[in-house]
């Protein structure tokens, strides 16, 4: 167990005692006392994407290693960015500007604002796009990021909702053509939402013609992303040895060439705010991979 999960196991065992409704916040992640079946507050608390207008400031990196795409308060990015160092520059996306606030005011003080931004837009908005991307020079533009990160979106699991929910065929060609990534990883924990995301992906990249890579393949670019991609998938495979290969059948993915590989673990070995209350509370995280050829 590592320091945070046993940061968290003591947090569940001291909270547990408490009445009702008491909370306690431990390695960043808030636990609540009756959390048996809850996922906490600050996770569910949703904003409608259409709510949020303004367009977000211009980024200016050359180059995006790693973009989170509904970072809320920008913890998984934070730690993404200290674990593979100032060579890998980390991006946080998030409707909730109040949080996108905090984020870049702590990378301001923690030193590490030349390598780690956070910007609050709609990530379902083309024109916020266009602003994030703003004074990109050709060269930069052309290079696409390595690794984008849609991890636990929020379900809005109204029919009501279908338009707020994040990933849908429009989001999905948006973000494929402006980031063309290498490795797009998804995660939830519904796996109903889940196994729609990952549809939704494949069928939008075939159509777009894009190509799966192979793992190995993938070895070729060697950047800090990739050994740890490739570090990670081989513990998966370890694990698919011993456990079985994940397979969903809810994903139909007849005459798809792009298809994801499955995975038990984070391919970046580490996990969100979220993934961590889902492993406090045993639920199943569901993962996939979509490894891919970058095109220029
Ligand atoms: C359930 S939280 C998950 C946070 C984090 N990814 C994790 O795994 O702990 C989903 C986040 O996605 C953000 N989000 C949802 N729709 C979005 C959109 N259209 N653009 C940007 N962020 C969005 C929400 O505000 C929320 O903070």
């Amino acid at each position: 167990m590592c320091h945070r999960h046993r940061k968290l196991a003591v947090a569940a065992e001291t909270a547990g005692g408490e009445g009702a409704g008491a909370a306690d916040e431990v390695g960043n992640v808030t636990i609540p006392a009756n959390a048996t079946k809850r996922i906490s507050a600050s996770h569910k608390r949703m904003t409608n994407p259409e709510s949020v207008q303004a367009p977000p400031e211009p980024l200016l990196f050359d180059q995006i290693d790693v973009i989170d795409i509904g970072c809320a308060r920008g913890v998984w990015p934070r730690e993404v960015a200290a674990k593979l160092g100032s060579s890998t520059t980390c991006v946080g996306l998030e409707l909730r500007s109040e949080l996108v606030k905090a984020a870049n005011a702590e990378a301001v003080d923690a030193g590490t604002d030349k390598h780690l931004r956070f910007r609050a837009m709609n990530c379902k908005s083309e024109a916020h796009w266009d602003a994030l991307f703003e004074g990109r020079t050709e060269s930069s533009s052309s290079t696409g990021v390595s690794f984008v990160a849609i991890q636990f979106p929020d379900p809005w699991a109204k029919a009501r909702h279908l338009r707020r929910r994040l990933v849908d065929p429009e989001f999905a060609a948006l973000t494929l053509k402006r980031l063309r990534p290498k490795y797009l990883y998804l995660s939830s924990d519904r796996q109903d939402l889940f196994e729609e995301m990952v549809s939704v992906y494949a069928e939008v990249l075939d159509g777009m013609g894009m190509r799966p890579k192979s793992v190995v393949d993938a070895q070729e670019g060697e950047s800090e992303v990739d050994r740890e991609v490739l570090k990670n998938l081989a513990a998966n495979s370890d694990l698919d040895a011993k456990d079985g290969a994940l397979t969903y059948d809810n994903v139909s993915l007849e005459g798809v060439t792009c298809r994801p590989v499955y995975l038990h673990c984070h391919p970046l070995g580490i996990g969100t705010e979220r993934d961590l209350v889902c492993e406090h509370l045993h639920r199943k995280v569901n993962r996939a991979l979509f490894v891919l050829e970058q095109q220029n």
